[in-house]
């Protein structure tokens, strides 16, 4: 990226573009390098950057000349507008949110997967939903040594995957039943359902086949992302009273045997993966392990009961728990890695120079 170029983040003030301006000054970009943009109810308000705060301003009137690379992290219709207007001023567009996933024209990409696709320098990227992402982070390595013939997911949601609106409905109701007030809806929750001391299926519409939005990005985004049109995907998507971190229970047919000691070796040596499986001291992944971590933490891996194992102990279905901080890589990490992957993120040293901070990970998939 040519110096006088600077990171625009759309959605500063939300919960993934925040995460999106901590993983920016933990790189080391100096705070001149970027620009926080948000809707004309938040311009005139700062966001924090590093150690200090940079200004918010009005992505309706903003100057996007000089734009390098634009990290959306707003709703899909905003990104249908915004993404055409940096694309015109010559800036690479990562997009979180759902308006191009699906758009054949459009990679989708995690690094650690599908990061060949970035090769071509495409000037739009997607990035997947927050879920796929965790599940194929998780079952990646299990694919590349064995193949996988089917998944069977059920997911454990954080109420920060609905953005802060999540987060403070969490708060809210869980203040109100700690004073003594029955379980009740915070008046500008965006479920439907009471989220604290509650458990319910997740908040996405539910389609004509049964299955709710979340469900479908999954089924879809993961056939899309490992280019495997016909892959079986079975999800189950709930809403946990958890602040932040997805947990998925995840069982997985593989096209091939294989033994317990393989499924470890492939997980223990996965670029994005950290196995937490500590039998004996019961300590497995979990949102709080999770939260603020770039990895993917997997663990209580072992083969499916109800699968047959030939004399070796060898099996195809395994079961896994899965658990990542959706706002780092299901959603702003990845988009960071994408965009320095594409070498439009300088660190400390200029593009590709080392990082400092938490993001080791940032560093390990380019
Ligand atoms: N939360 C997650 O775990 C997660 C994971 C993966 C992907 N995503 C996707 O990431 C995107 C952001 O989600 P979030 O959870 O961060 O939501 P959020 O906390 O509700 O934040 C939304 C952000 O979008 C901004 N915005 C709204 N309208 C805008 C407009 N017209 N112009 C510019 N900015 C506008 C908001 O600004 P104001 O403060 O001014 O309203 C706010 O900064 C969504 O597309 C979501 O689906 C979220």
């Amino acid at each position: 990226m040519p110096p006088d170029q600077r990171v625009v983040v759309v959605g500063a003030t939300g919960a993934v573009g925040l995460e999106a301006l901590r993983i920016l000054a933990d790189l080391g970009l100096h705070s001149s390098r970027v620009a926080a943009l948000a809707s004309p109810r938040s311009a005139g308000t700062s966001v924090p950057f590093g150690t200090g705060c940079i200004p918010v301003h009005n992505a309706e009137t903003f100057d996007w000349l000089g734009t390098g690379l634009a990290l959306l992290c707003a709703d899909a219709h905003t990104a249908r507008r915004l993404a055409p207007v940096a694309l015109r001023v010559g800036a690479t567009v990562v997009d979180n949110s759902s308006a191009f996933r699906l758009d054949p024209a459009v990679p989708l990409v995690v690094p650690e997967i599908n990061g060949h696709l970035l090769e071509d320098h495409p000037r739009l990227v997607a990035n997947p939903n927050c879920s796929t992402i965790i599940l194929l982070v998780a079952l990646e390595p299990l694919r590349r040594a064995c193949g996988v013939s089917a998944i069977s997911v059920a997911t454990y949601q954080a109420v920060s995957g609905a953005g802060l609106a999540g987060l403070d409905a969490l708060h809210a109701e869980t203040l109100a039943a700690a004073s003594g007030l029955p379980p009740a809806r915070a008046p500008d929750s965006p479920f439907a359902e009471p989220c604290a001391f509650n458990v319910f299926s997740h908040d996405s519409p539910i389609g004509p086949d049964g299955l709710n939005g979340e469900e479908r990005k999954m089924i879809d985004e993961s056939r899309r992302i490992w280019d495997r049109p016909d892959l079986p995907v079975s999800p189950t998507c709930v809403r946990v009273p958890v602040a932040r971190a997805h947990t998925q229970a995840i069982t997985v047919q593989l096209s091939r045997d294989a033994s317990e000691e393989q499924v470890r070796a492939a997980l223990a040596r996965a670029p994005g993966v950290r196995v937490l499986d500590d039998r004996a001291g019961n300590r497995f992944p979990t949102p709080l392990h999770a939260t603020g971590a770039d990895e993917v933490l997997v663990g209580r891996i072992r083969p499916d009961p109800a699968t047959a194992r030939d004399a070796a102990g060898r099996c195809r279905r395994w079961c896994l728990l899965a658990s990542a901080d959706q706002l780092r890589k299901g959603a702003a990490l990845n988009a960071v890695q994408i965009g320095r992957a594409l070498r439009l993120i300088p660190g400390i040293g200029g593009p590709g120079g080392p990082a400092r901070g938490r993001t080791g990970l940032t560093m390990a998939v380019e």
